[in-house]
């Protein structure tokens, strides 16, 4: 496979969508973003490392940070998360309250902003410092030791917080909070606000292609729990527009509104691409553009 020639083409297509889209704006730190940023990383399993454009400078994770808790959930905790996260598409916008009235404070799945509060939530009675794991997660599996959450984003979020707060309220009314609506907010916010790079999020991403295990050899889940994760990525992943990038990308990923979308290629490689215009959906309208040139140019997808 030569990357570097595919990430130029895909690079090609994300500079063509100049113009189309906006950047976040309610978080008003990340409205600061740059529109035209793009950057774009792949790392493979056979340990190769390639860039284009601003693969190197640091984003806003956002929801892309829910693929990690949800995998260190599960890894510590196993299957008694799914009591309380559904692994539905919702077909709701990533922020909905509606399904939550009616599904008795279970979320439809763990992307969603009410499924990741729940997975904080666990995270946080498994480790005692939810966001502290997902972060030193991150500095291990990226070699960055410098990555860290943003404390303006952060506080940001908190401050314009009045839905995530309506939804994890909702959801501790249902007894399926196990901590504190104050405490899994905090955490939840902290994990989003990790300023990263598409080059860390591909090395961090790797064990997701590499089956489960992680950079230093060692597994953090099985090869089943992998591909469990993957199957929720692809049908969940960037929100109701899931079936659409399916169709135009096909592969697992995770979108957030810092621009951000991490994508798995299964036994080859962790893709990243980023630029901060969304679109409806809330997905990076560049970085779909850059994803679904390179599989498509390539032939590599999970189909
Ligand atoms: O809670 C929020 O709204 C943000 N911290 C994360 C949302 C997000 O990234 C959705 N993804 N496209």
């Amino acid at each position: 496979m030569d990357w570097p020639v595919l990430l130029e083409a895909a690079e090609a297509a994300a500079r063509a969508t100049t113009g189309r889209g906006r950047v976040a704006d309610y978080i008003p730190a990340l409205a600061t973003a740059d529109p035209e940023a793009f950057g774009m990383a792949v790392a493979t399993v056979e340990g190769e490392l390639h860039g284009v454009g601003d693969w190197q400078r640091p984003f806003s994770v956002q929801s892309v940070s829910k693929l990690f808790s949800l995998a260190l959930a599960v890894a510590y905790g196993g299957d008694t998360l799914w009591q309380g996260v559904g692994r539905e598409p919702s077909g709701n916008p990533f922020n909905s309250l509606v399904q939550l009235e009616t599904e008795h404070g279970i979320p439809r799945n763990p992307f969603i902003n009410a499924g990741a509060l729940v997975v904080t939530d666990r995270l946080h009675t498994m480790t005692g410092d939810a966001s502290g794991a997902v972060r030193e997660f991150l500095r291990r599996e990226s070699g960055n030791p410098l990555l860290d959450t943003d404390p303006v984003v952060a506080a940001s979020e908190a401050e314009h917080g009045h839905r995530n707060a309506a939804l994890a309220h909702f959801i501790a009314s249902h007894g399926n909070l196990e901590n504190p609506v104050e405490t899994v907010l905090e955490h939840y916010y902290a994990h989003c606000a990790v300023a990263t790079s598409c080059r860390d999020l591909v090395l961090a991403g790797s064990f997701l292609a590499r089956y489960g295990v992680r950079a230093d050899g060692t597994r953090l889940m099985s090869r089943s729990e992998t591909k469990r994760i993957n199957a929720v990525l692809l049908t969940c992943g960037t929100y109701d527009a899931a079936g659409e990038f399916a169709f135009r990308v096909g592969l697992p990923g995770k979108s957030g509104v810092g621009g951000g979308i991490l994508a798995i290629l299964p036994g080859r490689a962790a893709v990243c691409a980023w630029g901060p215009r969304l679109d409806q959906a809330g997905n990076s309208v560049a970085a779909v553009a850059a994803l679904d040139t390179l599989t498509t140019l390539s032939g590599c997808s999970v189909f």
